[in-house]
């Protein structure tokens, strides 16, 4: 009780110091050429109008057979979009696009070593290659509609080819983040049951040419000790003929794809009609237990819906240069450099490496060489090419028309940077909110028609009306400026169908909160709660904060606190594990690790680094924290439940909240002045704290 009050002070306080932004108007360049123009788009897609305001979006795409039903909502939460309608996912993004453009680039590939030759593939070559790999993948490997494969794979072009040529025949992909470690990809494999992995022997990163095909035998290793037999690895080379890993190639396991592919030269793969609901891929996300969650998405309603919002919100026609630097490996990828844009029949840029090799200039050099129209990245890279190369992009002759940030909070001030320098005053910027789960966005501006906000996603996307209710689940009263859990009212087409394997969980992780009455089979009672906390002000622009469960958001790449605990509790020593995230200036958060050891332990370096490399074997780099703090005891409630919010204010130098309820209160001051003064004494000093960054501290773990 006493919590609760609390926190219902210190929102209305945070609501008082939010400073409203001027507006910024998109240039009246853009407005003239954007394929949202007129605002009778607006009234198209009012609640009245709903679920058949988004046929717009499906008719976008080329159907075998048009549906019967837009909407099917009898069985709340799996909703299903445009029944009895068949489409093929792969026909959409290449096969239809031949008649006009087969000699346009549909991807142009960037390898990071800037002295080899950047790779363009026109839609008729992508046709070819996709074909030859859905011919291997359907005669070789005997995949048919409906399997799932693994796929665990950098920023090369045979990603693309490898998801498209796994649509075309109906098969499921769970692309695995090329970062993830060996064994979390094992996990992966397991959990959608592969048979089959697709992965590389290397790719370059930072200058180096990193050995990848090494996680391939780690997740063999992890998958069959969960049960899971793979029948082979499907390696592709970096260097055609070169084999760049140091770990040999299984005997009757692994394959070189360049040593099959010759094969099935010239063959050709009709494409699979699939139902509308059949699903298309898996993208795994970090959850709030350790078991990873498959994200199941659908074929009709996600390629629908990422067509629409690419066409509207990132303003994509087929002439257009778009270059999103996320990498494929992320939901980002999968709907905004692969499926929304090839839809629509655009070129679309891939980029193997990191933004700053081999200096901040990298991107605008890119930019200038492709002509560049449309340009989107992570508010990360972003704090990074402008803390690196602040003066950069003014010695770059290229021209932005158009600018996505996504995947965490831009803050005002480097929300103008990228305004004024990266896209010289020039470009239109949409800050795009969404999620793994959503398939595509939720809350955008429309470029040509609603002016940008700095720091606030805009209004909600077309089709979506969202609700902010507090922990008690009444209502925040509409633009109040009042903070509370962001849900989504209404079902959409890009909406996941469930986690995989997991429907219960589907139910109690994004339903089970706000729903009225688990009953119902009216969709009205079943909101979809985000995990992310929100306001929204007067004008309707909604503000996200973050993460209001255990989710840790480091550079836009969700960590959950489970899976990070999991990790350090694999260490022999340790007995407890808590993570708690750190307001860090360039990545957004990153991870602090709190450790209790069992009896007869004493703390050490070596014990720290172990929990590092552990965390580094079950995860991968990315979750590399930044401090490991071994305690005596971890500050826990009287049922024993460890407060991750009171460390998590150690760790901010923030305030820790009330501790009375806590069963052993003194061991908060202990731990606060160790921690602290060793943080001091290695230089990594406190500083005061943005409101946003504050209300981002202390949403976190709310809703526990
Ligand atoms: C956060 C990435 C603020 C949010 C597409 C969400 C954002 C999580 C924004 C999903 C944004 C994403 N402003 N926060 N524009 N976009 N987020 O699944 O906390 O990797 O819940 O999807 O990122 O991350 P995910």
């Amino acid at each position: 009780m006493a919590i609760g009050e609390e926190l219902e002070v210190s929102e209305a306080q945070i609501a008082v110091h939010w400073r409203e932004e001027e507006y910024i108007q998109p240039p009246p360049r853009f407005v003239g050429q954007a394929n949202a123009h007129d605002p009778a788009i607006l009234d198209r897609f009012r609640e009245e109008n709903f679920p058949e305001c988004f046929r717009e979006y499906a008719d976008l795409l080329s159907w075998d057979r048009y549906w019967h039903t837009t909407l099917d909502s009898s069985e709340p939460p799996f909703w299903k979009w445009f029944v009895g309608g068949r489409l093929n996912a792969c026909y959409n993004c290449v096969d239809r696009h031949l008649e006009t453009r087969a000699n346009q680039a549909a991807l142009i590939w960037v390898p990071e070593p800037e002295g080899e030759l950047t790779q363009t593939i026109t839609y008729r070559e992508l046709y070819r290659r996709v074909n030859e790999f859905a011919a291997l993948l359907r005669d070789f490997c005997g995949l048919k509609a409906g399997d799932r494969i693994t796929l665990h794979m950098p920023m090369v072009p045979e990603l693309p080819v490898a998801m498209l040529a796994c649509a075309r025949l109906g098969v499921i992909h769970s692309e695995v983040f090329g970062g993830f470690s060996g064994a979390a990809c094992g996990e992966r494999i397991a959990d959608s049951q592969s048979r089959f992995l697709v992965t590389i022997d290397g790719y370059y990163r930072n200058g180096d040419l990193v050995d990848h095909k090494v996680k391939a035998d780690e997740a063999m290793a992890r998958a069959a000790s969960l049960g899971q037999e793979v029948d082979k690895v499907l390696v592709f080379r970096r260097h055609a003929g070169e084999y760049a890993s140091a770990t040999p190639m299984v005997e009757g396991r692994d394959v070189f794809v360049d040593d099959v592919i010759g094969e099935y030269r010239r063959a050709v793969v009709p494409p699979t009609s699939m139902p509308a609901e059949a699903p298309l891929f898996l993208m795994y996300t970090s959850g709030t237990t350790g078991r990873p969650k498959g994200a199941q998405h659908s074929t009709g309603g996600y390629l629908a819906y990422v067509a629409g919002t690419s066409k509207y919100y990132q303003d994509i026609h087929p002439d257009d240069t778009y270059w999103c630097m996320a990498d494929i490996g992320w939901i980002t990828g999968h709907s905004y450099i692969v499926y929304g844009p090839l839809a629509l029949g655009t070129t679309t840029v891939l980029y193997e490496g990191v933004p700053t090799y081999p200096d901040p200039g990298r991107p605008w050099r890119i930019a200038e060489r492709l002509g560049v129209t449309i340009f989107h990245t992570a508010p990360t890279s972003i704090r990074m090419l402008r803390k690196l190369g602040p003066d950069e992009p003014a010695k770059y002759d290229y021209r932005f028309k158009h600018m996505t940030t996504v995947g965490e909070p831009i803050e005002p001030d480097v929300w103008r940077w990228y305004h004024t320098s990266v896209g010289k005053g020039e470009a239109v910027i949409v800050d795009t909110w969404w999620q793994t789960e959503t398939g595509g966005f939720l809350g955008s501006t429309l470029p040509g028609l609603q002016g940008m906000k700095p720091g606030s996603c805009g209004p909600a996307a077309l089709g979506i009306y969202p609700v902010i209710f507090d922990e008690e689940r009444k209502v925040v009263e509409p633009g109040s400026g009042k903070a509370g859990n962001i849900c989504i009212r209404n079902p959409w087409p890009g909406i996941m169908q469930t986690i995989w394997g997991q429907p219960e969980r589907f139910v109690e992780v994004y339903y089970r909160k706000y729903c009225n009455d688990l009953k119902s089979k009216d969709w009205h009672d079943w909101p979809y709660f985000a995990g992310d906390g929100a306001l929204q002000a007067a004008d309707g622009y909604f503000r996200i904060l973050g993460r209001v469960d255990d989710v840790i958001n480091v550079a836009g790449h969700r960590l959950g606190t489970k899976e990070l605990e999991s990790a350090a509790i694999t260490v022999n020593e340790v007995a407890e594990a808590a993570a708690v995230p750190v307001i860090d200036a360039m990545r957004g958060k990153a991870v602090e690790m709190y450790i209790s050891l069992k009896p007869g332990f004493k703390p050490s370096a070596e014990l720290e680094a172990k929990v590092v490399k552990a965390i580094e074997v079950e995860i991968g780099k990315i979750a590399r924290p930044t401090n490991v703090w071994i305690v005596s005891d971890m500050p826990k409630t009287r049922s024993g439940k460890i407060m991750r919010r009171v460390i998590a204010g150690i760790s901010n130098f923030t305030d820790v909240g009330d501790i009375t309820t806590l069963a052993n209160p003194e061991v908060v001051e202990q731990i606060k002045h160790h921690v602290q003064s060793e943080k001091l004494s290695r230089g990594q000093l406190p500083r005061e704290l943005s409101a946003q960054e504050e209300a981002d501290i202390q949403a976190f773990g709310k809703a526990e």
